[in-house]
């Protein structure tokens, strides 16, 4: 068997994906809408060693090991009952990301995972399986096969690509606030939201209406509507875990400083427009006529570590055998 390297881009989601109908199949309770970011990306070998006597993980060449090597093993052995084989496997993943820390990585490590594992197994899959594969891992890391805008339905098996990178070019700037790691897990913060938080139903209710309202922004090119919507998502979601107890607060008050000044931004007339995820970094969606001004502004923040600007990203691909 041959060894087979992938590579995939990490997304931020527009419309965020919070909860799950289904915690054992991974299934997401409400619908969510990403763009892939060129920029940031993961590449990854796999090789089915039929002298390995158990899965080895390497990121960024330190064994993996624990919960991490669990979720890892556990999409190997879905490729495995696939592919009906009990090879074990060497897999080894770099994260390609202009900084080491303080980004989600686990959309593209697992779409990338998700890729090479079929490959190196000999299948011969639809894009879409491939997408169901990497969704039991991480949901998030299913709408990463795609470039561009890419959807993935609440209760979805898979993700679908909505619309190119080019029919709306677009910038998120990356404002990293901190280099460190998150302390608690999404699958936890989203347990945590559903059984405690009594804003977790309006949450899910409300949910797929401002999906759709994003979906219809970038299908109609409408940046404005596209902005504000996505905004009202990611606030609406970060409110619902606020009303969970113990309150989840990802974050910080250097997140809000950037939030004020991309409104300051905004109101001077520059397109700006803030998502943030289970971290207290913050991303900034901005047109190619303002974006310059847009980075110049965010990087004189002494809050921000570090600004990553990231245009629309492509589909995962296979690097070639390795
Ligand atoms: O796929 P997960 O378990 O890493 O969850 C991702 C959750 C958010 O990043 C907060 C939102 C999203 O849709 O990506």
């Amino acid at each position: 068997m041959k060894a087979v390297q992938a590579t995939a881009h990490a997304n931020i989601a527009l419309a965020k994906y919070w909860g799950k109908a289904n915690a054992t199949n991974n299934l997401p309770a409400v619908p969510s809408l990403s763009l892939t970011l060129e920029g940031l990306r993961t590449t990854t070998r796999v090789f089915f060693d039929s002298s390995a006597r158990c899965d080895e993980v390497y990121l960024d060449a330190a064994p993996v090991e624990g919960r991490p090597l669990e979720r890892v093993v556990a999409l190997l052995d879905q490729v495995r009952a696939l592919a009906q084989m009990q090879t074990r496997a060497v897999v080894e993943s770099r994260n390609e990301f202009p900084t080491a820390a303080g980004l989600a990585s686990s959309a593209s490590g697992f779409a990338a995972l998700a890729l090479a594992a079929t490959h190196a197994a000999g299948l011969h899959l639809p894009r879409s399986t491939i997408s169901s594969i990497a969704r039991r891992a991480s949901a998030s890391a299913a709408r990463s096969l795609w470039g561009g805008y890419v959807a993935l339905p609440a209760l979805g098996d898979c993700a679908e690509p909505i619309a190119a990178t080019e029919h709306l070019p677009l910038y998120m700037l990356v404002v990293l606030t901190t280099r460190r790691q998150k302390k608690i897990s999404s699958t936890e913060g989203m347990a945590l939201t559903a059984s405690t938080s009594p804003y977790y139903r309006a949450w899910t209710e409300s949910a797929p209406l401002v999906f759709e309202e994003i979906r219809c922004a970038i299908l109609d090119r409408d940046v404005e509507r596209l902005g504000a919507a996505a905004e009202h998502s990611a606030l609406a979601m970060h409110a619902s875990m606020l009303a969970a107890r113990p309150a989840l607060r990802y974050f910080s008050p250097a997140t809000l400083s950037v939030i004020d000044r991309v409104y300051e931004l905004r109101s001077s007339g520059l397109a700006s427009f803030v998502t943030m995820d289970a971290g207290p970094n913050v991303k900034v969606l901005t047109t190619p006529e303002h974006a310059n001004q847009v980075e110049q502004a965010l990087r004189e923040l002494p809050e921000a570590v570090e600004v990553i600007r990231c245009s629309g990203g492509p589909d995962a691909y296979i690097a070639g055998d390795a």
